[in-house]
């Protein structure tokens, strides 16, 4: 009685002891010879005919955008990239092992594709990979990274800063050829885009516009690689610089258009005029800061700058050169003043010399000289109104020319910089709004 007993207890826990055996992850293991692992499943490529092809499917999110440097041309983001492929050795049916359908196992166990960035400008410390690969039943590999990744990429600035820059983080086998690894991704790229706005957590200046992704071989040398092209577009928020350099330039030329209308006196405009130049200097020197040396391609916001500068440094000129046909002007007025006063005083000099020895001779007839002094008298007087009215007409003629000239320099100036500076913002506005 007690044996049959006993051989049905053991028979039950054989049965649950193999069922328990089953259902841990070291029967799995035991099942695809990873508890011992052979050193091939390390170097050769999981698969079981050497020419067929292994698809590395690499999803790229962006979630980050930390740093866009203009004058080192790179850009650094933080990036998930999910890597997925097929390893048609460790296949098992997930009913066999109590419905276990995951896996987890070190990566530093098993192959894995060598994939790279070749737009990467990083230094080594900013990947961090995930330590396991997960293992699905149908053999399905799958492991993430975690990069801060730093890229560099080519930036069209002339239509700074309302510009849009296109930048590719290129991915490719280092080693293998397009026959052995093909690279393509999970899902596409409307999709990725928008879970990548959506995990977005910072972006500063930028906005994620779109990202495309092209699949190419590309020769190379000997090997026809495959490549995955991911095509960021990134949209720089202008704001900023709208109101710390354009809408400030406009100010100043505006301010500078209306000191046409301070007075000339005292050399107050030239002073005025001065000052706005000094103030677009320092608005260069921001820019300065910002923009690469590129010459090839100069922004349009250095044209912007450096007309507004050119167009107030002529402006500060026309202003030097009024004052100096006024001052001109002033210094003959005086000196004709001058002249007509010193005239003036010798014939009346002339007058009180001749005067005293007329006075003097009594013993002539009363009325002949009485004549004679009066028409004397007549003479002086029509002498010196001529003298004084010809004085006055020199006067009047001189001063007058430089001073007129100045004023016609001025308006026509004005007018011709008005002008100016109306069709360059005109044609400013459109080829920044065309592009
Ligand atoms: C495990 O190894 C044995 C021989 O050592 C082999 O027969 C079996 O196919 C291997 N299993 C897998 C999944 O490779
Ligand atoms: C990005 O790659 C595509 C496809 O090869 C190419 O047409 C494009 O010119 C590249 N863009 C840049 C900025 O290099």
């Amino acid at each position: 009685m007690a044996a049959p007993r006993t051989l049905a207890f053991l028979a039950l826990f054989g049965v649950s002891s193999s069922q328990s055996s089953e259902c841990s992850y070291s029967g799995l293991l035991n099942h695809l010879n990873l508890t011992n692992p052979e050193k091939i499943l390390l170097i050769r490529r999981p698969v079981k005919n050497w020419t067929s092809t292994t698809l590395v499917q690499l999803d790229m999110l962006l979630f980050g955008i930390l740093d866009v440097d203009e004058k080192s041309q790179t850009v650094t983001s933080h990036n998930w990239i999910e890597m997925q492929w097929t390893n048609e050795f460790l296949t098992w049916n997930s009913s066999d092992f109590c419905g276990i359908d995951t896996l987890s196992f070190p990566r530093s166990m098993i192959w894995i594709p060598d994939i790279n960035i070749q737009e990467d400008a990083s230094d080594s410390g900013s990947v961090q990979m995930d330590p396991v690969v997960i293992i699905q039943p149908s053999g399905l590999m799958s492991t993430t990274a975690r990069q801060r990744l730093t890229f560099t990429c080519q930036f069209r600035l002339s239509l700074f800063p309302f510009d849009k820059q296109h930048c590719n983080i290129t991915f490719s086998s280092m080693s293998s050829d397009s026959k052995s690894i093909i690279l393509g991704t999970v899902r596409n790229s409307t999709t990725l885009t928008r879970i990548s706005e959506h995990v977005m957590i910072t972006q500063g200046e930028w906005k994620l516009n779109s990202m495309e992704i092209v699949e190419e071989k590309v020769q190379h040398e000997h090997l026809l690689s495959s490549k995955l092209i991911y095509m960021v577009t990134l949209e720089r928020k202008p704001m900023l610089y709208v109101i710390n350099l354009i809408v400030p330039l406009f100010y100043l030329l505006v301010l500078d258009l209306a000191s046409f209308f301070i007075s000339e006196a005292g050399g107050e405009k030239l002073g005025f005029k001065v000052t706005v130049l000094l103030s677009i200097s320092v608005l260069l020197l921001i820019l300065k800061d910002i923009l690469p040396s590129t010459e090839d391609d100069l922004p349009m916001i250095a044209q912007y700058c450096v007309s507004v500068f050119t167009m107030v440094w002529l402006s500060v000129l026309e202003a030097m050169l009024t004052s100096f046909l006024l001052d001109l002007d002033e210094s003959h007025g005086k000196k004709a003043q001058g002249s007509a006063d010193t005239q003036e005083d010798i014939q009346l000099g002339a007058k009180s010399q001749k005067e005293p020895p007329g006075v003097e001779e009594k013993g002539q007839v009363e009325a002949g000289k009485r004549d004679r002094d009066l028409l004397k008298l007549i003479l002086e007087e029509v002498r010196a109104s001529r003298q004084l009215a010809g004085s006055q007409g020199k006067d009047q003629r001189r001063p007058g020319f430089y001073s007129k000239l100045a004023k016609t320099i001025d308006t026509l100036f004005f007018i011709c910089y008005f002008l100016t500076v109306q069709i360059f913002l005109f044609y400013m506005c459109i080829s920044w709004i065309r592009n």
